[in-house]
């Protein structure tokens, strides 16, 4: 099989090293082009490689960065592009590529909000994904789909299971957010060390909006969930992981074991297809008193490509007609280049990707 050409928009920060460790050994896409900033431009990305846990290979790692120019990114040869980029940049640059007939696979912001672009959890709502063919520039062949804020996605997955089978009307959700959410170099080290920071600008609103539209119905379009989503945001000195403690208030007498089941046995259409980057398992429920953690549970996810991709659910309890639970998802990795990933996974099997 011919491999899809892509590019990496953003390649040398951490989101674009994860879609470049993701990438640069998959069975359905090849990286043609890597794009940085004017500051790195005609450099190497193997001289601002900084995942300890992956080794660059190394034809990728002596590639010269591109400009973040749609025109230099079809020159390459890309027909699509993940995007790493942060919003003040993503916006413009990628309703730009996805005029010059890219398909674009974002993990920005910008975009996750307009009308006619999907935010994608492919175990979740992966009929979303026809909302591009109303994209003006779908016939050109370019479009832009998103994937959610790296603190909804583990919620996401553990929610569409819950609401498919009891009445989930609001749930309460305190997160634990690691520091690699913050981007490179991050939240400057004297403010974190020993500390703890009660707040993360615009991410308990991203949290309620983005659950509507992911949760929500697909008719002749999307009718968003009535599920609402209050959260209170707090970043803490984790490399990786951002752990969630859950409340969700239920209409009726629930069993613990139930919640649990319907977690464990929970498959969407990439499982369905065996799609790469799919987990086998897209939410495991851990039983031991003190899981999960970030430390133990962010990495998470067989087979060995799906690494990091499961959400892992632990302390399942119900009192008083309150189901309670942590949530653990990794936040570069599931909240990031892997959801793209699996979402460009879902648009090749679908037809999208020509
Ligand atoms: N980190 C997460 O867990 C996570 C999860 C989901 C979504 N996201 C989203 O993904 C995007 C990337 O996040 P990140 O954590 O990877 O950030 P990051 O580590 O700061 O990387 C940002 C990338 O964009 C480039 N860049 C920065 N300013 C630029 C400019 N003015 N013009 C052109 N390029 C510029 C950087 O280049 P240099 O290397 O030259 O600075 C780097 O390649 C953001 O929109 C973020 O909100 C992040």
């Amino acid at each position: 099989m011919t491999k899809v050409p892509v590019a990496v928009l953003g390649a040398t920060g951490n989101v674009g090293q994860r879609f470049v460790s993701l990438l640069q050994d998959h069975p359905t896409f090849e990286i043609a082009a890597l794009c940085s900033s004017e500051r790195k431009v005609g450099g190497r990305l193997a001289d601002h490689w900084r995942l300890d846990d992956v080794t660059l290979a190394p034809d990728v790692g002596s590639r010269e960065l591109l400009p973040l120019d749609p025109k230099a990114i079809v020159r390459a040869g890309a027909v699509a592009a993940f995007s790493a980029l942060p919003a003040d940049v993503a916006g413009d640059l990628e309703a730009k590529a996805a005029e010059a007939g890219i398909r674009v696979f974002s993990n920005a912001s910008s975009h996750r909000m307009d009308p006619d672009v999907p935010i994608l959890v492919p175990e979740v709502n992966p009929d979303h994904m026809a909302l591009v063919e109303r994209q003006p520039t779908f016939k050109g062949g370019g479009f832009l789909t998103t994937n959610p804020n790296c603190s909804i996605t583990g919620l996401a997955l553990a929610l569409k299971p819950l609401a498919d089978v009891f009445d989930v009307r609001v749930v309460y959700v305190a997160t634990y957010q690691a520091l690699s959410g913050a981007g490179y170099p991050g939240v400057p080290s004297l403010d974190i060390t020993a500390n703890v920071l009660p707040f993360i600008e615009g991410e308990e609103d991203k949290m309620r909006r983005e659950a509507k539209k992911i949760l929500g119905t697909w008719r002749t379009g999307i009718v968003e969930s009535p599920i609402d989503v209050w959260a209170n945001c707090v970043r803490v000195a984790v490399r990786e992981g951002h752990l969630e403690a859950v409340s969700i208030p239920l209409q009726e007498d629930v069993d613990p074991a139930d919640v649990a089941k319907a977690l464990a046995s929970f498959r969407g259409e990439p499982q369905r297809r065996k799609l790469p980057t799919a987990p086998r398992e897209p939410v495991l429920v851990r039983t031991e008193r003190n899981r999960p953690q970030p430390l133990l549970d962010a990495t998470a996810g067989e087979p060995a490509r799906a690494r990091g991709m499961a959400a892992t659910v632990g302390r399942i309890r119900v009192e008083g007609r309150v189901l309670r639970f942590f949530v653990l998802s990794h936040n570069t990795i599931r909240g990031g280049a892997g959801g793209s990933v699996l979402n460009a996974e879902l648009a090749h099997g679908r037809g999208y990707l020509g």
